[in-house]
């Protein structure tokens, strides 16, 4: 395991290294009326997506995308891909949440990439546990799994430092722990249908080891 939270720490930091490298290598791609036409297709405009961030979300979620509100998920440094899958999942339904419905309906495609790139950017504060006597069978479960119920250890996909695993595996660490519990209670009771593989974990966990693994993963950095 330690070899591979080693492997997984040179993989992310090779990233931004190599995309530097790959734009210092072709200045002349850009074209000189680049600034008039709108942003490529690809590629994240961070300041419209801080712009809507700040008009719209950071109510909720907290102008560094460190929400304070229990209820309310930290985005901050939470993968860009996933928060797209997320918002994507929200407007077209699939994801059920009155609230974030209606957050996500009034932005397009290109709004969605804008600000998930965006809020990814910034760095997410460390949470803590808060149960001393849970944390620790929340800490096996994550670890370890649970055996004799074939629950597999949610570190094998979220990593051993609750960072997730881009661009599949969503980053835990940090995270509210009322927050877990209710999307973990949501996949479990097939609330959130969006994850058969999040549904499939969380049929095997009852009550007490849902608000163990919450707690522990809030406290994990
Ligand atoms: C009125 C409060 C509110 C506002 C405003 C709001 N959100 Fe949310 N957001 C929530 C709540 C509550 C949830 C949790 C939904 C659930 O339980 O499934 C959430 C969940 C999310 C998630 C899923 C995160 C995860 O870890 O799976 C994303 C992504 C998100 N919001 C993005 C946004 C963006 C982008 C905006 C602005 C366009 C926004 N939100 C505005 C309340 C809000
Ligand atoms: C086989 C891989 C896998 C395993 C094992 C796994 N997860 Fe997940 N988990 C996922 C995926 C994939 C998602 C994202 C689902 C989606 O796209 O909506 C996810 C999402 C989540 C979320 C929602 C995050 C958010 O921001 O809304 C929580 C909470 C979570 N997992 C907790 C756990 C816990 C606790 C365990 C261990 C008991 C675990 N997971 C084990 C793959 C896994």
């Amino acid at each position: 395991m330690k070899l591979f939270a080693h492997l997984l720490i040179a993989a992310s930091l090779a990233i931004p290294a190599h995309s530097a490298f790959a734009q210092e290598a072709k200045p002349a791609a850009a074209p000189a009326s680049a600034a008039a036409v709108p942003a490529s297709a690809d590629k994240p405009d961070l300041a419209k997506g801080e712009a809507s961030f700040m008009a719209v979300c950071a109510a909720c979620h907290a102008p560094d995308g460190n929400s304070l509100i229990p209820v309310n998920p930290k985005l901050a440094q939470q993968h860009p891909q996933y928060l797209i899958k997320q918002l994507q999942e929200f407007k077209a339904g699939k994801r059920a949440n009155p609230i974030m419905l209606g957050m996500a309906t009034t932005l397009s495609d290109a709004d969605m990439k804008n600000v998930a790139y965006w809020v990814s950017s910034k760095k997410a504060t460390p949470g803590v546990a808060k149960d001393k006597e849970l944390v620790l069978l929340g800490e096996r479960i994550y670890r370890g799994g649970i055996a004799d119920r074939q629950v597999p250890a949610c570190a094998g996909c979220h990593s051993p430092n609750g960072a997730g695993i881009p661009a599949q595996y969503p980053r835990l660490s940090g995270q509210h722990a009322e927050y877990a519990v209710a999307q973990l209670t949501a996949f479990r009771d097939g609330v959130r249908g969006n994850s058969l593989q999040m549904t499939q974990v969380a049929a095997k966990l009852n009550d007490r080891e849902i608000r163990a693994v919450a707690d522990y993963v809030a406290g994990l950095r």
